[in-house]
């Protein structure tokens, strides 16, 4: 069974699917902790499937390294075989990528390398991009520049706001997570030959 922990900043839809996904134990994976750098309303999925919690904020800290220090230590206490992104948006620093390569993995709403950053959605939409998406991959030292692992295309519609295709990029998003995780779990996405 590939142990997951997963860390968000927000709402948490896509960590919501994840833990109804893997309620079923065929999946082959299980969450055993959510972590967060805020009190992010998602925690509350996480407590609602009796999954334990952590959240280390990078105000308390002197630095970012020592923030993503004591984050990975809350995260190496599981001892998961993969961490996933799933709206966490805070860059994190190399020594935190490097302890978990390439066993980190991060969603981002668009379709890399376009719209790269915090404002992807936005972006799209300010470009006049008539597709966008969501992109799945291994997470490097850059700003969502990692291996590909999975690519979905949304179409932008005339009218869209950002709210509205951030949502419907999420309902794709959801499913393309899942099945992500489903093959790690089942080893038909290896990781490491991606990450080379
Ligand atoms: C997701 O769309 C995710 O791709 C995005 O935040 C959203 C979180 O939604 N992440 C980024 O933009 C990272 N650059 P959720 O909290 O409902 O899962």
């Amino acid at each position: 069974m590939l142990s997951v922990v997963v860390l968000i900043s927000g709402s948490g839809s896509n960590l919501r699917a994840l833990l109804e996904a893997t309620e079923n134990p065929l999946f082959g994976a299980k969450i055993v902790a959510v972590g967060s750098d805020n009190a992010a309303d998602g925690l509350a999925h996480a407590e609602q499937f009796g999954v334990p919690t952590f959240v280390v904020s990078p105000g308390s800290f002197d630095t970012r390294e020592n923030w993503a220090n004591v984050l990975l230590a809350n995260i190496n206490h599981f001892k998961p075989d993969l961490v996933v992104l799933a709206g966490f948006m805070r860059i994190l620093p190399g020594n935190f990528v490097s302890a978990l390569s390439p066993n980190l993995i991060n969603t981002h709403p668009s379709l890399l390398p376009a719209f790269p950053g915090a404002h992807a959605v936005r972006d799209a939409l300010a470009a006049g991009a008539q597709v966008s998406g969501v992109t799945i991959h291994v997470v490097d030292e850059g700003v969502d520049t990692g291996p590909h692992i999975a690519q979905a295309s949304v179409p932008v519609l005339a009218d869209d706001s950002e709210y509205d295709l951030h949502e419907r990029i999420k309902v794709v998003e959801r499913e393309l997570l899942i099945a992500t995780v489903k093959d790690i779990a089942n080893k038909k996405i290896h990781l490491p030959s991606l990450a080379k």
